[in-house]
């Protein structure tokens, strides 16, 4: 069973405020909070955010929705979360780790569950038990929607060909080669792998942010390149990063960004 500890990256308020940013540049790419093929227009709806981190989904969704529905953050840590006392009253809090067993009281219960951003947190040959215990505590009829960056597709974009990009390059192999939990690629698989877990109705909806939302999303995610190798303590890396950020700073002004596809895939639990 993973610790609040087992995680890459840090939950502090420069991870924190990267997530929330994150978020509202993810509703701009996509133009929704929920798919619009999932149903939300019932008063007694139950929806769950799994690893909910600072719980900007659920609270930006839990807004335009009545207070009659019940908002659950699921997580291993709470160090994200706003304290409860400040969350809506329709806010529940509780941990459960995804990758661990289905408590009773959780199965068949939600009509909608929400991940988002596990790349980093789910592994290989942890994805199938993970998407097997999303769909038990799915009601049946009830939509799973997982949004992920296609992080190991990821190239260069720059505006002219003669652009350097060498320590773009350099910080993405560092970042991805220092830990196994980086090296999943079970992303670019989903929607196969949501099938073969028993979903109904599998789509894949993907995006290329325009490029000046890419170029803004680019710049709110190098924060990570500087949290994971103080995660990892691992001091080479971290020395290096230090190095190569104003390199990279400096290409990134020049015209030069990450490019990365992100990914929303949903499905439905079959009805009986
Ligand atoms: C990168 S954050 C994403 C937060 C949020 N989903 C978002 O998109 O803004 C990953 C979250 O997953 C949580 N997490 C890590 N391992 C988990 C596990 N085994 N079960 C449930 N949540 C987990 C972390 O605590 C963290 O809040």
């Amino acid at each position: 069973m993973p610790s609040e500890n087992d995680y890459v990256l840090a939950r502090d308020y420069l991870d924190n405020s990267r997530l929330n940013l994150y978020h509202y540049h993810w509703i701009d790419v996509f133009g929704y909070r929920t798919h619009p093929k999932i149903p939300i227009d019932g008063s007694d709806l139950r929806i769950a955010d799994v690893g909910t981190g600072t719980g900007v989904w659920l609270t930006d969704l839990g807004a335009r929705l009545p207070s009659s529905v019940q908002l659950d953050a699921l997580d291993v840590s709470f160090h994200a979360l706003p304290p409860k006392e400040w969350l809506p009253q329709n806010v529940t809090v509780r941990h459960w780790d995804v990758k661990g067993d289905v408590l009773d009281d959780l199965v068949g219960v939600y009509d909608v569950v929400n991940m988002r951003n596990f790349v980093f947190v789910i592994k290989n040959d942890e994805i199938k038990h993970v998407l097997a215990n999303l769909l038990k505590i799915l009601k049946p009829g009830g939509y799973l929607q997982w949004g992920e960056s296609d992080i190991h597709d990821w190239r260069i974009d720059k505006i002219h060909p003669d652009n350097k990009t060498d320590a773009h390059k350099r910080l993405m192999e560092m970042t991805l080669g220092q830990d196994l939990r980086l090296q999943a690629t079970w992303v670019g698989e989903m929607t196969q792998l949501f099938s073969e877990a028993g979903f109904e109705d599998v789509e894949m909806d993907f995006r290329k942010p325009e490029p000046h939302l890419a170029f803004a999303m680019h710049q709110c995610q190098l924060i990570i390149h500087e949290i994971i190798p103080r995660q990892t303590r691992n001091e080479s890396v971290r020395n290096e990063v230090e190095r190569l950020l104003p390199e990279v700073h400096k290409e990134t002004v020049a015209g030069a960004c990450f490019a990365i596809t992100r990914r929303t895939v949903i499905g439905r639990k079959p009805k009986v």
